[in-house]
């Protein structure tokens, strides 16, 4: 049987997490919000595994237009709900209301719930319902009067690999650090070197690329306890994906940072990551590092100066990229940062740009081949 899921991604990471999922074989169109795909509720499973650059994966159960509440309400009670979900499945229900006729949140979450309730109440044939087993977030989300009805799979959202224990003070997060992974000129094979590794997330999540680890193979997911989705199958699937992958596959990926705290995190996310003695990082300033041996490609998420008073030390450190560029012949490089004068300070062109978003930050990435 055929099911529709939705791959959330953050605005600009669409056609990526897209991408991945073609990768996979599965075929993917990039939407607003995500990546829209059919498969087999394994599929899903496989996809809660395997995306690195998407935030959740959502099952998607109705999408209708409705303009009141009673049409929410024959929505919501036409779904199968006794297939989903158990005798004592904990509903919790959440939702948004965005451009439409219905406004009110709070009421369609509750007229939702009601729907649930009473579809399940009548055909499992009870007049009660406990509430406390798994709990099911199930999600009501309208837009231009578009209702979409989705029940979420993954849980804890995607990025949380399960190797950040701190966040630091800017770190990237671990979906936006993916993809720039793969928009990076970086090839399995190259080397990789970020100067200012911070946290280390670029330099993790590329091993986790360079290793061909599924990302979500080391964390739970929220489906693995829904009564309805196939646990034997996705047993096998894990152990499966466990055995695709070799954790000693060799790479080279290094870093290097100027601040001593960050360099404590760093070491402590790759260990937790697995990759302690694997990916080395250094206390360097950019502005002396020099590296020997062969070229490799240079992944960078600079500090943005987006306060007044930082603006110019981050403008003097694009100078240094320029520079550090210049020094190590042969090399790539590929910088994100939310600084519309960075190309000026950097001293030349980038060969590609791509507009993404940090956050709400406004970001260019800047590829220099
Ligand atoms: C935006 S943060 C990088 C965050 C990192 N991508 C992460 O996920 O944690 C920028 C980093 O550049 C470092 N930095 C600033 N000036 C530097 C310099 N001259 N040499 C090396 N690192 C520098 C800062 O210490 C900071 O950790």
């Amino acid at each position: 049987m055929s099911y529709t899921f939705l791959a959330t991604a953050a605005f600009g990471l669409e056609g990526v997490a897209a991408n991945e999922l073609k990768r996979m074989n599965i075929p993917a169109r990039a939407e607003n919000g995500g990546a829209r795909f059919e498969g087999t509720l394994l599929d899903g499973y496989r996809a809660n595994l395997c995306l690195r650059t998407a935030d959740r994966v959502l099952l998607v159960l109705a999408e209708e237009k409705v303009r009141t509440f009673e049409e929410l309400f024959q929505l919501v009670s036409s779904i199968a709900w006794e297939k989903l979900l158990t005798r004592d499945a904990s509903i919790h229900v959440s939702g948004k209301c965005v451009r439409s006729q219905l406004m009110s949140v709070r009421d369609c979450q509750s007229i939702s719930k009601k729907a649930i309730v009473q579809r399940l109440m009548q055909k499992l044939r009870v007049n009660r319902l406990p509430e406390t087993g798994v709990v099911y977030p199930i999600d009501i989300a309208i837009v231009n009067d578009l209702a979409r009805i989705t029940l979420d799979l993954s849980g804890d959202a995607l990025n949380r690999r399960g190797y950040r224990t701190w966040n630091g003070e800017a770190p990237l997060r671990e979906t936006l650090a993916a993809a720039l992974v793969d928009l990076s000129p970086w090839r399995k094979g190259v080397r990789l070197y970020d100067p200012c590794c911070g946290t280390g997330t670029l330099l993790i999540e590329t091993a986790i690329k360079a290793i061909s680890r599924p990302a979500g193979i080391r964390r739970s997911f929220a489906c693995e306890k829904y009564a309805f989705m196939p646990q034997a199958e996705m047993k096998a699937l894990r152990a499966e994906l466990t055995d695709s992958y070799d954790e000693q596959t060799d790479f080279q990926i290094a870093g290097s940072d100027i601040n001593p705290e960050a360099l404590e995190l760093s070491r402590r996310h790759i260990k937790q990551a697995g990759f302690e003695n694997r990916i080395q990082v250094k206390q360097q300033d950019l502005r002396t590092l020099q590296l020997d041996g062969e070229p490799g490609v240079f992944l960078i998420n600079p500090p943005y100066g987006e306060r007044l008073s930082d603006q110019k030390s981050a403008r003097e450190l694009y100078r240094e990229i320029g520079l550090l560029l210049k020094r190590h012949p042969g090399w790539k490089l590929a910088v994100i940062t939310a600084d519309p004068a960075f190309e000026r300070s950097f001293g030349k062109r980038a060969s590609k740009k791509r507009r993404l978003y940090n956050g709400r930050l406004e970001c260019e990435f800047y590829i220099y081949e």
